[in-house]
């Protein structure tokens, strides 16, 4: 007992050297300068860690003395309850999660669906699956980047006026709160629904561009709807239809705004071809790669929320019914925010047996309120890269609370050199205080991850790979 006594203490004084305290060190004198890992979980308290490790989460790492243990991973029941990755950019969040958790994905035969920001992010998927030694999956990629896409019409899949809505909000993007005048958001929300109502009727594939040629002036709106237009449609685009000759410019600018981004070559010859359906992107394993591209602006966001809003209402049809497993996972997410209504998504799809992994470059990039806490809250386990910024690091600690703690106070009495007080005081602390999170002085790789599926406490992961 002794020997174990003198051997801690001779481990605290290491971690008094490194400066990091992990769960099973002492309490230091002077907590100044020290990295606090106390509130941690030690490896013994995860013991499900590891045992199912579909999902890859490197290896754990023990705070106090900084060495990696074995390696873990999360099992599809923690994924259920969806994960969001926080990390500046290159910290590796698509290398060290995205990639991996997509080829693990498809190895155990999800159909998984995932958003590409870069173009590049399906070769990757694509070598990892061959590393791992799996092959035979198929795949389809609906990314007006690519040469030679997979055609998705998308107006075919607007058969209901769930449908519309969900196409038209990704168009015209969401309302937005405390908006001075809603009124407009609604009026173009309204053409837009009414515009694409029609188009579906006609039952071809229509591109953006036949979308912005038909509502381009008020003679060529009137046409298209005697042609196609439905009683409902007539409706919608009433507005427009009867408006004065002089404001119809005016009252269809929203909706012109909204298409012109799409109306490009690129994405005609996706949009205006039918071979994939989302339906089929859900019913079965297999890769769906959908463009979201960052460096595109309003295009890149309209085809990713078109895409992503179409496949959510799918994933609503889904509840209650016997559901194919599958995974989303969108890197970027919080650029989407505005026109992608991530809360509900989030708070509805694991009754629909589908796991949504988000990734972002900080939570301050989710708007303020709703958006952001209904993501925080709907995600159980939340990885967070080194660096990540204020805003993610403050909003990590306040999730994950305070924690009791002794703090010991030494005081030598000026007077009498060898008298000294020791103060103990019992206090709450934060679990990870914001320089732990921001800052772990673990490595470049290493992560702060906190499953709640797994444990109340937070752990830390190096999720470096060799070969990169
Ligand atoms: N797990 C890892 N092991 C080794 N190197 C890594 C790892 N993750 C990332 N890297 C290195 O960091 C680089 C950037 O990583 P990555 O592109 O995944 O970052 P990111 O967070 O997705 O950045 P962005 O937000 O810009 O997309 C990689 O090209 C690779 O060199
Ligand atoms: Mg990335």
């Amino acid at each position: 007992m002794r020997t174990w006594h003198w051997t801690r203490v001779a481990l605290d004084s290491f971690a008094t050297r490194g400066g990091v305290l992990g769960p099973d060190s002492r309490p230091p004198h002077n907590m100044s300068g020290y990295y606090d890992y106390r509130g941690t979980a030690t490896l013994r308290e995860l013991p499900r860690l590891g045992a199912h490790d579909l999902f890859p989460l490197g290896r754990f790492v023990n705070p106090r003395t900084g060495r990696r243990k074995r390696e873990i991973g999360l099992a599809p029941g923690d994924i259920a309850t969806h994960a969001l990755a926080v990390g500046p950019t290159g910290s590796g969040k698509t290398t060290s999660l995205v990639v991996p958790w997509a080829a693990a994905a498809l190895d155990a035969g999800y159909a998984t669906i995932v958003a590409d920001v870069t173009g590049a992010l399906v070769p990757k998927i694509g070598a990892e699956l061959i590393a791992s030694g799996v092959s035979g999956v198929s795949a389809a990629r609906i990314d007006y980047r690519h040469p030679t896409p997979d055609g998705w019409a998308f107006v075919r899949e607007l058969s209901d006026e769930r449908r519309l809505s969900a196409a038209a909000q990704a168009l015209i993007g969401r309302e937005r709160p405390g908006d001075p005048q809603p009124f407009f958001w609604q009026r173009d929300t309204r053409l837009m629904t009414g515009l694409l109502a029609t188009a579906h009727a006609s039952r071809r594939p229509v591109t953006a561009r036949e979308l912005l040629a038909a509502v381009h002036d008020q003679r060529a709106l009137r046409a298209y709807v005697s042609a196609y237009g439905t009683p409902r449609a007539q409706v919608l685009l009433s507005d427009a239809l009867a408006a004065d000759p002089f404001d119809y410019s005016k009252i269809t600018s929203g909706v012109v705004n909204a298409l012109e981004p799409l109306a490009v070559p690129q994405v005609d010859a996706i949009t205006g071809n039918d071979r994939v359906r989302i339906d089929d992107a859900l019913s079965g394993s297999g890769l769906v790669a959908f463009g979201a591209p960052l460096g595109d602006g309003r295009l890149g966001e309209s085809f990713a929320a078109l895409f992503l809003n179409l496949l959510i209402e799918r994933v609503h049809a889904r509840h209650g019914g016997s559901a194919y497993p599958a995974i989303l996972i969108i890197d970027e997410a919080a650029r989407l925010a505005d026109r992608v209504d991530f809360e509900l998504l989030l708070s509805t799809s694991r009754a629909a047996g589908v796991s949504v992994v988000l990734a972002a470059q900080d939570i301050a990039q989710f708007p303020e309120g709703r958006v952001r806490d209904g993501v925080l809250a709907n995600c159980q386990t939340l990885i967070t890269m080194p660096g990540v910024g204020a805003t993610t690091a403050q909003k990590v600690s306040e999730r994950l609370g305070t924690r009791p703690e002794i703090e010991i106070d030494h005081h030598r009495q000026t007077n009498h050199f060898f008298a000294s007080a020791v103060n103990r005081r019992h206090q709450r602390v934060p679990v990870l205080d914001t320089r732990e999170i921001f800052e772990p002085p673990f490595g470049p790789q290493c992560a702060v991850v906190h499953s709640r599926p797994l444990s109340p406490k937070p752990f830390v992961v190096d999720l470096s790979r060799s070969g990169l």
